[in-house]
């Protein structure tokens, strides 16, 4: 039976059947970049839909894991103890052979032989796209992902916690800037996206934030502001970076050389990506994965879930993938005044 089949199978179930579709067991995995909260939504999802009377397959490795029938019936247990943890105990990938009609077939033909009629994904926005072509299948998907890059949702899990992290990171290297009268060029993660990068530039008090979304100049962005802070009596400077920018490197060396300011650049790397989840974090996934069943429970598949003014709401995959946000440019503003 082909994966139309599968839906052809549970129309059926609808026209004949006179009933509700009946989803039995919901698969659960992770995929994409790991973020903190990951763990908390897992468990919301099993314990959750256990407690709803469905069976849960955990599925390892992301859509990997899927496409090797990597899985394993989860119980209330299976979930003890990890709210608090960092990763996922699901483990996570990013599958190229998801992506081709061969693995895609793979994975559909898993879910028949495990008796899967729908999939949790948690995820950022590779894993969205992936999943749409799952959706086929019956899936929502929870956006997880220290970016916060996803245009449908104000908010992904892990973006708090990531936070948390650069700001404790930045609030030590300030120590040492300040020791030496320096510069620190901090570079962040945020793939193509800023929205790290502005929130974490308010939230240290750095003088300088550049992002991927809007261009720069060293000497009106950057020099300036530093010889104006020095000039005022600053006695240290913190320029975030975001990764879509980069050059974290060569920006430290301009500005030692054009402002005699010496200048050091460190990039936080995966740091950003590991740890306990905050309150936040942990809260949002729960949240977050108790709707995933909620809307699995009417047999509402294929949404996104998504914050939206402060509210869960359930939107669908592929109008999800068009929607777009935007950088609060504002904020940007805000912080060169914050910072004088
Ligand atoms: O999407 C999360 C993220 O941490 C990005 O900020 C970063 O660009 C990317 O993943 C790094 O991916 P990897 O862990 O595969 O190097």
């Amino acid at each position: 039976m082909g994966f139309y089949g599968i839906i052809k199978f549970r129309c059926i179930i609808i026209i004949y059947g006179g009933v509700n579709m009946s989803i039995k067991t919901i698969g659960v995995l992770t995929s994409g970049g790991d973020a903190p909260g990951m763990n908390a939504a897992i468990r919301a999802v099993v314990r959750i839909a256990l407690g709803n009377g469905f069976r849960v397959m955990g599925i390892r490795k992301g859509y990997q894991g899927l496409i090797r029938g990597d899985m394993e019936e989860m119980t209330l247990r299976s979930v003890s103890d990890i709210i608090n943890r960092g990763g996922t105990i699901l483990q996570t990938a990013r599958s190229a052979e998801f992506m081709t009609k061969e693995g895609l077939e793979k994975a559909l033909e898993m879910c028949r032989i495990f008796n899967i009629d729908a999939i949790v994904v948690i995820g950022g926005d590779g894993t969205f796209r992936g999943g749409l072509e799952l959706s086929k299948v019956g899936m929502p998907v929870i956006p997880c992902t220290i970016d916060n890059d996803i245009g449908c949702t104000e908010y992904t899990i892990g973006f708090d916690t990531a936070l948390n992290t650069i700001k404790d990171a930045v609030d030590k290297i300030r120590d040492t800037a300040y020791s030496h009268e320096r510069c620190s060029v901090v570079e962040v993660m945020g793939r193509k996206a800023g929205y790290i990068t502005v929130d974490v530039a308010i939230a240290a008090g750095a003088e300088v934030a550049l992002v991927p979304e809007k261009e720069f100049d060293l000497n009106v962005d950057i020099i300036k502001p530093i010889i104006e802070g020095r000039n005022r009596g600053k006695k240290h400077y913190i320029v975030i970076v975001a990764e879509g920018v980069g050059k974290a490197i060569e920006i430290a060396k301009e500005i030692t050389e054009i402002s005699g300011v010496e200048a050091r650049a460190t990039i936080l790397g995966h740091i950003q990506r590991g740890g306990s989840p905050t309150a936040c974090d942990r809260f949002m996934a729960s949240i977050m994965g108790g709707k995933a069943i909620e809307l699995l429970k009417s047999d509402i598949v294929n949404k996104v879930i998504a914050l939206k003014e402060g509210k869960l709401v359930d939107i669908d995959i592929e109008e999800a993938l068009q929607m777009k946000k935007e950088l609060p440019y504002d904020l940007l503003q805000l912080n060169k005044l914050l910072a004088l």
